[in-house]
């Protein structure tokens, strides 16, 4: 059982969130409650210390022992946090790590993961602001529980209601018990493009961000996994996560090194990396100078090692490989002869001829050896991430 903060923010939804504390005590939680000051107009903090038997925090300024820190305290003995309702106010304090109350101030300083249930009038849940404060949110590896369309308080139906307290503490449930699905699994995944040098100024690069792999690391470790994340050239944030073990490579060849290396212990290979087809057969030792009238540049360039298959080949036990193939023709053709060359248990195809690069959303298609494909519709990268990682643990 899990020790669970509850921040409850200012929204009429707020009544809601006793039937929440309730339930998730009645299944073995511990649960506390920290509330705004504008909770405190809609509910009072009786209520939820009645309930959870524990004094709620709604000050950071307590005189009874001004020794003790009780929101540090608060937020190390947090094992998850979820804000319902969460207010627009609440969500754009949390984007943008503004902590000036008690309920700001410490979920700034909680670790643990956090579940955001917002609950707001409609045009403020559509206001572009608090959309670029929810994809903030994600972004940082927050859980969004989306609001639904119903009778909003204003008296007409429309996107904004809260869920039902039933529905939360489903929510809740199935995100703890998918937080076990992968505890004492060691998975290495790998991320961005690699960089072969041309001379010591100049390489060959390519395209990708590191998005899917970062995803696909947030997602595994969500799900208890110990993860190695083997990054090499990337254009976004590193994850701060303590079940994500980072590993910067930057050659094909180093990455290949360090994946041999993390995959000996591990129970899953997903190399979501790009790694370079070709590097220099010989890297010049010096800046390469342009010459008068020249025109033209050869390059020799030999094969780079393939990690997938190197490391399919050496595979013993019941490890999972799963591969990526992104194509710009021909796509199902060539990720069906990767899925057969390279010996990977999956092949995730991506068609990259279309805006898939850098962007936050991608539509795949899952093969696997004598099974019939699964075409996924277009969703969010995180998204993509967190079912692959489904799938990876149901074979595990
Ligand atoms: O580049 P290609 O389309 O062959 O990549 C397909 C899969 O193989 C990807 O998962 C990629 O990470 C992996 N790969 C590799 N070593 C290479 C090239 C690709 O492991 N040298």
């Amino acid at each position: 059982m899990v020790n669970i903060t509850t921040y409850i923010t200012g929204g009429i939804a707020a009544y809601k969130a006793a039937i929440v504390v309730r339930n998730l005590e009645k299944m073995g939680h511990k649960v506390r409650v920290v509330m705004t000051e504008n909770a405190k107009k809609f509910v009072t903090s009786q209520t939820f210390a009645a309930l959870t038997k524990y004094p709620v925090l709604d000050d950071l300024w307590l005189k009874s022992n001004e020794a003790e820190i009780p929101h540090v305290h608060l937020a190390k003995w947090t094992e998850l946090a979820i804000v319902v309702p969460a207010s627009a106010d609440f969500i754009a304090k949390m984007a943008n790590g503004i902590a000036n109350d008690a309920a700001s101030t410490t979920i700034l300083a909680t670790s643990a993961p956090k579940i955001v249930i917002p609950a707001m009038n409609d045009n403020m849940w559509e206001n572009p602001a608090t959309k670029r404060n929810i994809s903030l949110l994600m972004k940082d590896g927050v859980k969004v529980m989306p609001p639904v369309t119903g009778m909003l308080a204003e008296g007409y139906s429309a996107k904004g209601r809260m869920p039902d307290p039933e529905e939360i503490v489903k929510y809740v449930h199935d995100f703890l018990q998918n937080r076990q699905n992968l505890v004492n699994k060691k998975i290495v995944i790998t991320a961005g493009g690699t960089i072969e040098a041309i001379d010591p100024v100049r390489y060959i690069g390519n395209n990708s961000s590191g998005k899917m792999g970062i995803a696909l690391a947030r997602a595994a470790a969500d799900a208890g996994a110990d993860v190695s994340l083997i990054y090499g050239n990337i254009s976004v944030e590193l994850p701060e996560d303590n079940n994500i073990h980072k590993i910067q490579v930057t050659s094909s060849e180093d990455m290949l090194e360090k994946v041999q290396e993390e995959f000996k212990s591990a129970d899953a290979l997903i190399m979501a990396a790009a790694v370079a087809d070709w590097r220099m057969k010989e890297v010049a030792d010096h800046k390469l100078k342009k010459q008068a009238n020249q025109n033209e540049l050869q390059l020799t360039l030999v094969k780079t090692p393939d990690i997938l298959k190197a490391v399919s080949t050496q595979k013993k036990d019941n490890k999972i490989i799963i591969g990526f193939a992104a194509e710009t023709n021909n796509l199902l053709e060539n990720a069906n002869r990767k899925l057969e060359e390279k010996g990977a248990d999956y092949i995730v195809a991506n068609d990259v001829s279309k805006d898939v690069f850098g962007n936050d959303e991608d539509q795949v298609t899952i093969l696997q050896k004598n099974a019939k494909n699964q075409v996924w519709p277009r969703m969010s990268k995180q998204k993509i991430a967190q079912k692959i990682i489904d799938l990876l643990s149901n074979q595990l």
